[in-house]
């Protein structure tokens, strides 16, 4: 395989030494992106943007046309997987994800099984194939997944956007039942991202967007040990080289250092923790993804600089940083701010990894 003109995100992620820290923003190709609402436009609606590869391929591209990113990422979504398994995924103008058939009986329940990610996701497989070949080794691309739990909240509510009631309520009466549905999810994310792996993906992360609404005792049993089992299950190498795994629980501040003795590589943090202390909590343990406020894009390029400034300060020298948002880019973003952030990390970062 020819060599990756720019690798500094895998060696952050790996703790390695880089020149600068390395930069990607979650939801990068998405609507604050006057051209990617041309290319949706074009495939009809999100959906159908997501099962287009060619139109994927070329959403992803885009935000790395613009801003000096150091990854792209798939463009694809994580209720994919529950698509594949039949709860039949639609998205309503204005109202998020929605399930014409989520779990309701315990017949449905116990009927569901993992999809085969070749069969039932090619369109995904063959996304990442086509994307890699795209990039032409300019930088990395992620794969990614929702967590087990993640997903069983839109597969058990049939949207997000709820107080997940009924998740609750499953968790505390039925624990069998949701420890089923987690175990099947467990197993297809698995086998989705090992697929991504094999396609050309060069890093994997893990979205747990709702582990932080779990208590204590609830979040380990029903969403860490879960991709915990994933990690230990992931190819970590492939074509002769390392495969970095992130997790990111939004919300997951409390158990960090439970999250990194699953022998991932690097934490995706939210917004709501002070990365130095973080970095001191998880020490060498694994590097460390994050985690500006998305809420500040809003602002201007100059308040967008000093923010990303203070980011930087509060991790430190050393390896081990990559820059992002600690969760997905508002539609509202200007893009000219997304910019901005892309060049103060580069260009304010450098200090930080000077060594000698
Ligand atoms: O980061 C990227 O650029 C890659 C693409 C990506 C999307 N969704 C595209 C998308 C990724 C990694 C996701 C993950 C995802 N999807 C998560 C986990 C991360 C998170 O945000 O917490 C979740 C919970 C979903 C489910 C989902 N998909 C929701 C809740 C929504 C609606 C959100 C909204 O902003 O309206 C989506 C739709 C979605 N997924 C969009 C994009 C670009 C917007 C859809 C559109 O174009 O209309």
């Amino acid at each position: 395989m020819p060599k990756l003109k720019n690798d500094t995100f895998l060696r952050a992620l790996l703790r390695e030494p880089v020149d600068y820290t390395p930069v990607w923003l979650m939801r990068q190709a998405g609507r604050y992106l006057p051209e990617y609402n041309q290319t949706r436009a074009r495939a009809g609606d999100f959906l159908s943007l997501c099962k287009n590869p060619d139109l994927a391929t070329e959403v992803t591209l885009q935000p790395l046309a613009r801003f000096p990113l150091d990854a792209a990422i798939l463009f694809s979504d994580i209720l994919t997987i529950p698509d594949a398994m039949g709860l039949g995924l639609y998205f309503a103008e204005g109202e998020g994800p929605k399930f014409e058939r989520p779990l309701r009986e315990e017949w449905e329940i116990r009927a569901l099984t993992a999809p085969d990610p070749v069969e039932h996701l090619g369109y995904v497989i063959d996304a990442v194939s086509q994307i890699r070949r795209a990039l032409d080794n300019s930088v990395p691309l992620i794969g990614f997944s929702g967590s087990p739990f993640t997903l069983a909240c839109y597969m058990i509510e049939g949207q997000g956007g709820t107080d997940f009631a009924t998740v609750k309520k499953m968790l505390y009466q039925r624990p069998d039942l949701l420890h089923h549905i987690l175990a099947t999810n467990a197993r297809a994310a698995t086998d989705y991202l090992n697929a991504q792996i094999e396609a050309g993906a060069q890093a994997v992360m893990i979205f747990d967007t709702w582990g932080g609404v779990l208590s204590h005792a609830a979040y380990h049993e029903f969403s860490l040990r879960y991709m915990a089992g994933i990690v230990s299950n992931l190819k970590r190498e492939h074509d002769g080289a390392k495969v970095p795994v992130i997790l990111f629980t939004k919300g997951g501040g409390n158990w960090l250092e439970a999250m990194a003795a699953t022998g991932c590589d690097a934490l995706g943090l939210d917004w709501t923790v002070d990365i130095g202390s973080a970095r001191t909590r998880v020490g060498d343990q694994v590097g460390l993804q994050g985690n500006l406020d998305p809420a500040i894009l809003l602002s201007d390029p100059d308040t967008v600089r000093i923010e990303v400034g203070k980011v930087l300060a509060s991790y430190g020298h050393g390896n081990g940083h990559v820059f992002n948002l600690g969760h997905g880019i508002s539609q509202f973003t200007p893009p000219e701010n997304a910019a901005a952030l892309a060049h103060a990390v580069h260009e304010l970062s450098r200090p930080y990894h000077i060594t000698g």
